[in-house]
């Protein structure tokens, strides 16, 4: 088992972070907030660590848990602290009122974020189309990701399966935009046609 390292500190650090350390994971917990970094690591447990926000990550898994708005900055904030690293990029960039995806025409926050990495990073899109809630169950869920770089796809392929999912490769990263997208038609079926957040998208294979 390796090392995940998690920047931000929040629901969906903590769902994951959890299926990781429950997997077997040494998890590394980053915040710019190191209290709210260590509160976590403490939480989670099964030796947990913090990282320093803005140094280099443990792991070469960096999942970047935090608000979509923040997300640039964290990037930038590393720098080349993040070079060789597969930066799995949860966010959704969706405007507060619902109305949309908020990124510039023809691209997505992950492809954005590709374009400010340093040399040698790749940035995955994944997770964003699972509620925090549904995924800290510990179920069996599918994962769809998008991604380039074939090292980064067979880390998050491995990540992914190691903490009991089915890894779902959607194809290279401009299709990220359209995991935002079904981020959120998902949230529009929670609050209309089932009326719960207790729900998950599936593929059926016969
Ligand atoms: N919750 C879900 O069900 C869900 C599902 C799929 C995807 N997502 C996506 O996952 C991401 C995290 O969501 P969450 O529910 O975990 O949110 P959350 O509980 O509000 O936690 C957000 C985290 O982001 C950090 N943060 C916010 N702005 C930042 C900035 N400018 N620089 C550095 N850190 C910053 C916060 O730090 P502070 O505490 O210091 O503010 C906090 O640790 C979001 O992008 C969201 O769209 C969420």
């Amino acid at each position: 088992m390796s090392t995940i390292s998690i920047i931000g500190a929040g629901t969906m650090a903590a769902a994951i972070g959890g299926r990781a350390v429950a997997a077997g994971h040494t998890v590394e917990v980053t915040s710019r907030d190191p209290e709210k970094a260590r509160a976590l690591a403490e939480r989670l447990g099964a030796g947990a660590t913090t990282g320093t926000y803005g140094g280099v990550p443990s792991g070469d898994i960096v999942v970047l848990a935090v608000l979509a708005g923040g997300a640039a900055a964290v990037i930038t904030d590393h720098g080349d602290a993040l070079a060789g690293k597969t930066i799995v990029d949860i966010t959704n960039p969706i405007a507060p009122d619902l109305s949309g995806v908020d990124t510039p025409a023809g691209s997505s926050g992950a492809q954005e974020l590709q374009k400010i990495a340093p040399a040698g990073a790749a940035v995955v899109k994944a997770f964003n189309t699972l509620f925090g809630s549904v995924l800290a169950r510990g179920e069996q869920l599918d994962v769809f990701f998008a991604a380039d770089d074939p090292q980064a796809v067979q880390r998050v392929t491995d990540f992914i399966a190691g903490i009991g999912m089915r890894p779902l490769h959607v194809g290279e990263l401009f299709l990220a935009h359209a995991l935002e997208e079904l981020a959120l038609l998902l949230i529009g079926v929670a609050r209309n046609g089932a009326g719960s957040f207790d729900i998950a998208l599936k593929i059926d294979q016969a």
